[in-house]
């Protein structure tokens, strides 16, 4: 498979923006946009909190592992995974084959401020938010860097974010559907 044929992926940590950015990039390319979480949530038929609780974790990373390998093989569009999709061997196995992986890199402080502004994630809910968050870095930040093209993010706007993708994705060859003029 060549690169223009692959479903451009977005991971990183909650927070990070890769639902924001993963649409505005879509937007821009003129392509369909995914979000995992979010179908997730149709599969399952409940909210994320509540598979969390009344089914738990494991089940999660179950049903978002079927889920995300089946979005990967409809053909091509933009992907946002969950934070905790790409550490598991099989979806990273997954995206390597039909994906081009991008990771938005955030700083600790900016994690900690998006993730603040919405509820609805079950596993900032056990304890300090910061420190959760600061040990989600230490263990997955290492996986991230697995990924084929990392950006990192910061107070810039999303506008900026963009074009740092769309330049980087220039780079690549075969072009990622992104023209020289984007
Ligand atoms: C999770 C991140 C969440 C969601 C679930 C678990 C994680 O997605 O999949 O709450 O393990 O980091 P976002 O990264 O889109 O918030």
């Amino acid at each position: 498979m060549t690169n223009d044929q692959k479903v451009l992926v977005f991971i990183g940590l909650m927070g990070a923006g890769k639902t924001s950015i993963g649409q505005k990039l879509a937007e821009h390319l003129n392509m369909e946009f995914v979000d995992a979480d979010e179908e997730i949530v149709k599969a399952a038929g409940c909210s994320i909190p509540d598979i969390f609780e009344i089914y738990g974790e494991p089940a999660f990373r179950d049903v978002e592992e079927r889920v995300i390998k089946r979005l990967l093989t409809e053909g091509r569009r933009i992907l946002a995974t969950g934070g905790g999709a790409y550490m598991n061997p099989q979806i990273r196995d997954a995206i390597a084959q039909h994906g081009y992986c991008i990771w938005l890199k955030a700083s600790l402080d900016i994690l900690v401020e998006r993730t603040s502004k919405r509820t609805g994630r079950p596993l900032l809910k056990t304890g300090e938010p910061r420190e959760i968050l600061r040990d989600l870095m230490d263990n997955r930040y290492p996986v991230y860097a697995q990924a084929d093209l990392t950006i990192e993010t910061g107070a810039e706007s999303i506008n900026e974010t963009l074009r740092a993708i769309l330049d980087a994705l220039k780079q690549q060859t075969p072009i990622i559907g992104v023209s020289k003029d984007e």
